[in-house]
């Protein structure tokens, strides 16, 4: 069905009718869990009710992600789990959201599955109209229409956990990795106005926070007018106080001199650069489109650590691609040897509807040489974030504190410049609560290591 009007001004409803609460269910990546925001402020601006779990709802949002089969085979369970509600309240509307609802659009009403409605994410804006047409008796109701102009600008969410908040830059994507699902789920790539920007992050200051993190699928890739990634940050540094500003997901074409120059010299700007590397060979790098050999990526990471010697680099990594032999795969080792990362995300390669990928190769590398291929890559990167760890015994870390430990109200944690997560006991005769800590910057100097935190004591 299509949907004229972009917004759903003209059945605003009476506040005094009780128009029902929603519930938004993420799954997926920080850019979903943002655009959930987006749709709880759309309902709550439209007078809806926000509800706290799926019993307690009248509408149930799942926000779903399509990047590998298992993000699937979640959403399926979950529907059929949500079966009952659906028999106790036939009113109750179950809508699928996001990525794998763009990616399979119809045929998800075609599963036997409780679903009354399927929207891609790009429409949201139209959300509460067609709840209304859902309630005037349509039946599976369906909007997965791309846009290449959609930025919701005004509509903030405020994703804001203790001192730390999410910011969407710009959406889509325009790379076409051979793999990936994401182009064809969240379309071509726009970036938001730099000023609805700063705005967003100076409402997010006014609530307490102190730490952004900007997200795109292509977060350096960022374009708006003549301003791109470098000077937006800038324009972010220059017109906010926000007191660390990192990002999220960038790709390694897209880091130019000035850009480093700008994380080596800004103290707010934090020093963690996540550097998807995905394979080390480069007949497979060239396979996936990644537009990089593995020797320009090395050298990418010698210049980075020249610039930034106290850099944190993080990264993802795919295992089993088509084609990919054992020799191919060991040069991945070779890559996560050299670079020495300090943490990475780690697949299986997963054959998505529609890619390039599944098109033009055979997912011939099987089940069992993917599993134990991943085994041995986790194992290797465990091994050398604990070696990493270790060479930061002794030495001290500036740490923003966000939350208690998760084993002790008595230990806080936070994360250095770099992105490590460090916790350390309050000291006695120090106030013992979050709140007299939370957002403060303090010097931790560490003690011991495991592979993923370090551990220390004020200073
Ligand atoms: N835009 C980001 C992240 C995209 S999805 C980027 O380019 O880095 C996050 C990660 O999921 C990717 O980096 C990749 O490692 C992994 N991924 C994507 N498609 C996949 C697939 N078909 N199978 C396995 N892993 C995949
Ligand atoms: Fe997917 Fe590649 Fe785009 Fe990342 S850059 S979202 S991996 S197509
Ligand atoms: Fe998944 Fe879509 Fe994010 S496919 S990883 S939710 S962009």
């Amino acid at each position: 069905m299509e949907v004229q009007s972009p917004n759903s001004l003209l059945t605003k409803p009476e506040a005094s009718i009780d128009l029902g609460k929603v519930f938004v269910e993420t799954y997926g990546c920080q850019m979903n869990e943002y655009d959930s925001g987006i749709v709880r402020e759309l309902f709550r601006k439209e007078n809806y009710g926000n509800a706290t779990s799926v019993e307690d709802s009248d509408i149930i949002f799942l926000n779903t992600c399509a990047v590998r089969e298992n993000a699937h085979a979640k959403i399926y369970s979950r529907l059929q789990s949500l079966g009952y509600l659906k028999k106790k309240n036939p009113n109750l509307v179950i809508g699928v959201l996001g990525c794998m609802a763009q990616n399979l659009g119809e045929d998800l009403f075609h599963q036997e599955l409780p679903l009354d409605l399927i929207v891609g994410p790009d429409n949201y804006r139209s959300l509460p109209e067609l709840i209304q047409k859902i309630r005037g008796g349509e039946r599976d109701v369906q909007l997965t229409r791309l846009s290449k102009t959609e930025t919701y600008d005004e509509l903030e969410p405020r994703v804001v956990n203790g001192i730390q908040a999410f910011v969407t830059i710009m959406r889509g994507c325009n790379n076409f990795c051979t793999f990936c699902v994401v182009p064809y789920t969240r379309g071509r790539e726009r970036s938001r106005e730099p000023a609805s920007i700063v705005n967003e992050i100076l409402k997010l200051e006014a609530l307490g926070v102190r730490q952004v993190t900007l997200l795109g699928q292509n977060v350096n890739s960022y374009l708006h007018d003549q301003e791109d990634f470098s000077s937006l940050i800038e324009t972010i540094l220059s017109e906010t106080t926000i007191e660390r500003l990192r990002f999220t997901s960038p790709h390694p074409k897209d880091f130019p001199l000035h850009l480093l120059d700008l994380m080596a010299k800004e103290d707010r700007f934090s020093s963690q650069i996540h550097l998807p590397l995905q394979a080390g060979n480069d007949k497979v790098l060239r396979d996936m489109k990644r537009s990089y050999t593995k020797q320009e990526y090395l050298d990418l990471v010698d210049l980075i650590r020249t610039k930034i010697p106290d850099v944190g680099i993080t990264t993802d990594i795919i295992v089993g691609f088509p084609g990919e032999t054992r020799e191919e795969f060991e040069e991945t080792l070779d890559v996560v040897r050299a670079v020495g990362y300090d943490m990475s995300y780690m697949f299986k390669y997963s054959e998505r509807e529609g890619t390039i990928a599944k098109r033009k190769f055979v997912d011939d590398v099987s089940e069992e040489d993917k599993s134990s291929r991943l085994i041995e890559l986790v194992d290797l990167q465990s091994s050398i974030s604990l070696s990493k760890n270790r060479e930061r015994i002794g030495k001290v870390f500036n740490v923003m504190v966000e939350n208690t430990s998760k084993k002790s109200k008595v230990e806080l944690c936070g994360r250095s410049h770099c992105g490590k997560m460090v916790v350390f006991p309050i000291p006695e005769g120090m106030g013992q609560n979050l709140t007299d800590w939370l957002g403060k910057s303090v010097n931790v100097q560490i003690d011991s290591v495991t592979s993923a935190t370090l551990r220390g004591h004020l200073v």
